[in-house]
């Protein structure tokens, strides 16, 4: 029988080390033989390439009140838009041939960070959740927990220019909705990790995470 493909997304506030420990559980499980494809959102898709000119202010995207950031509805939209693509050209061919896809970011992220910085606050998760209608449900969500102080210290650690979303407050209020995320969103399988554990306990819950659903 050929191996079970699965669909796992990393989530969490900016510095809270989604990126590094999705590199890690590529490798773990390419060790031990399985055909791993590591991905992100935004995605390296055409779509993809435009949001990250926009988070970088490369492309500037003007406001009704001269403000030099796009507003929520429009990130929301190309966010959607780039799911789609990707999940279409990139990610469902992969779990057809049997793949485990790690994907840094998925809706999850639209519904924390969009819902946190629009004016209507979680009131706009409904909208959100109906754009993201059709995008498929991962079989595991790991929402990576940690203090915003911390993940804040973590991103002056690593230096690289600060992106639109990237401020101390609003980090606090992404934290605050991401973690109301699985009281209402019953039927995601959301699994808890603490990131600000070490690099290996991370890891190792990681791992048990993926083992208590079969993955393997
Ligand atoms: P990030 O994942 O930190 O990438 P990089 O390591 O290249 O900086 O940047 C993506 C940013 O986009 C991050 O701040 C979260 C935000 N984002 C949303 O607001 N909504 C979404 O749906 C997604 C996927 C990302």
């Amino acid at each position: 029988m050929s191996p079970k493909s699965a669909f796992i997304v990393f989530e969490g506030i900016d510095g809270s080390g989604t990126s590094t420990q999705a590199e890690r559980l590529a490798s773990r499980l390419r060790e031990k033989g399985r055909a791993v494809h590591l991905t992100r959102e935004p995605s390296d898709g055409p779509i993809g390439v435009l949001i990250r000119q926009a988070l970088r202010r490369r492309l500037v995207v003007p406001t009704a009140d001269g403000g030099r950031s796009p507003r929520m509805e429009t990130m929301a939209l190309l966010f959607a838009a780039d799911r789609m693509d990707h999940l279409e050209c990139e990610i469902e061919p992969r779990l057809e041939r049997g793949e485990i896809v790690l994907c840094d970011r998925y809706l999850y992220s639209s519904l924390a960070y969009q819902s946190a910085t629009g004016e209507d606050g979680e009131a706009s998760i409904p909208w959100l959740l109906e754009l993201n209608r059709y995008a498929r449900t991962p079989d595991l969500v790991l929402l990576f927990d940690v203090p915003p102080a911390e993940a804040g210290r973590r991103r002056a650690l690593r230096g690289s220019d600060e992106e639109i979303f990237e401020v101390d407050a609003l980090q606090e209020r992404i934290a605050r909705a991401y973690s109301a995320l699985p009281e209402r969103l019953r039927d995601i399988p959301f699994e808890r990790i603490d990131a600000s554990a070490t690099l290996e306990a991370v890891e190792v819950a990681i791992l048990a995470a993926l083992e208590a659903r079969g993955i393997r």
